[in-house]
């Protein structure tokens, strides 16, 4: 069943307080005999509607549900001159997929509630329940070719880092190239991919997950190492203030990258890197190296120190040697 049908029982069940089947059966055009079935459709999005006899069927805890104008109205001065449109999905494939392949503008950003086939780095699944975290992409016109890119994933994560600071997070880590973990968990994951001539004109999009209140245990098949959200740790904000503040940041870096390059993001990036002069393991695709992590070049090429001597790496997959966590 499309996301549309069901979308006039999930406005009424955001507030989270306890609705009658009269109500919702209303809302939704069907008897209340068929309330129930009707929301147990809402499951596979990742929704628990929970039914009390007497009281009726709330959502616990409510939904805080995204909003196009919310989000433009919190950008910043600077990026609402750069921002092109703010479309907001209640159900889409993919928000990278979309800006890749439509017919994008420089500037656009899709922002999702729900993704059917979100994506990871390395052909993985970014599973993406409904309503409760931060799925988003943004498009930007490169001329320079890739080329100019280089080190862009890096200051991705600095920038969303600093963002979370400013929100009261304060202990995010950056894992080589771009993963932000909180106590060695998986905070939010960035997917940066290119369309078009990759020597000239072409079409960077980034694509930001980040968890901010996973309702329920996404399905751990498909998960495949340790996660933790914002509100696990304290962190109660609005889902439209952070994407506006995210989009503004990410929006205002994406604008002068090209020119400026990583180099004033090195610093910044270093100031959070996991792992720093630890033993890693980096895993590539026809070997696996061990070293311990130095630092990043003016590139964000990853420096490992192996065998007494220094090495920089653009690829691959790092973790800290001797632990199981997957990367
Ligand atoms: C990773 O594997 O760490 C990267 C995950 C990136 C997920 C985001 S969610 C919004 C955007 N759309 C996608 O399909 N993927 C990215």
């Amino acid at each position: 069943m499309s996301i549309a049908l069901l979308k006039p029982l999930i406005t009424l069940l955001a507030d989270g307080e306890y609705h009658s089947g009269q109500v919702l059966g209303q809302a939704a055009g069907v008897s209340r005999a068929a309330v129930w079935k009707r929301l147990q459709m809402l499951e596979p999005y990742g929704l628990a509607v929970q039914s009390t006899k007497g009281l009726g069927y709330r959502i616990a805890g409510g939904l805080d549900l995204l909003n196009a104008d919310a989000i433009r109205r919190g950008l910043s001065d600077r990026a609402r001159s750069l921002v092109g449109e703010v479309q907001v999905h209640d159900e889409i494939d993919s928000t990278n997929l979309r800006l890749l392949n439509g017919p994008a503008a420089s500037g656009d950003v899709c922002v999702a509630e729900y993704q059917s086939a979100g994506k990871g780095r390395r052909g993985r699944t970014w599973v993406s329940p409904y309503g409760c975290n931060l799925y988003f992409s943004l498009c930007w016109q490169v001329h320079q070719g890739v080329a100019a890119l280089e080190g862009l994933s890096l200051a991705v994560g600095v920038v969303i880092a600093e963002v979370l600071a400013r929100f009261g997070l304060a202990r995010v880590a950056l894992k080589w190239p771009n993963d932000i973990l909180l106590d060695g968990k998986k905070l939010a994951g960035v997917l940066i991919e290119v369309g078009g001539d990759l020597s000239g004109e072409c079409r960077v999009v980034v694509g930001v997950g980040l968890n901010v209140r996973m309702t329920q245990s996404p399905n751990s098949a498909a998960v495949n190492q340790a996660w933790t959200d914002l509100a696990s740790n304290g962190i109660e904000a609005s889902r439209n203030m952070l994407c506006s503040a995210l989009v503004s940041a990410l929006l205002e870096c994406l604008a002068g990258f090209a020119e400026s390059g990583f180099a004033g993001y090195r610093q910044r990036w270093l100031q959070r890197a996991a792992f720093l002069n630890e033993p890693v393991q980096l895993l590539l695709p026809s070997r696996q190296v061990n070293g311990v992590l130095r630092g990043v070049d003016l590139q964000g090429g990853l420096e490992l120190e192996v065998d007494g001597r220094a090495e920089v790496f653009t690829g691959g997959e790092i973790s800290l040697r001797g632990s199981d966590a997957a990367g």
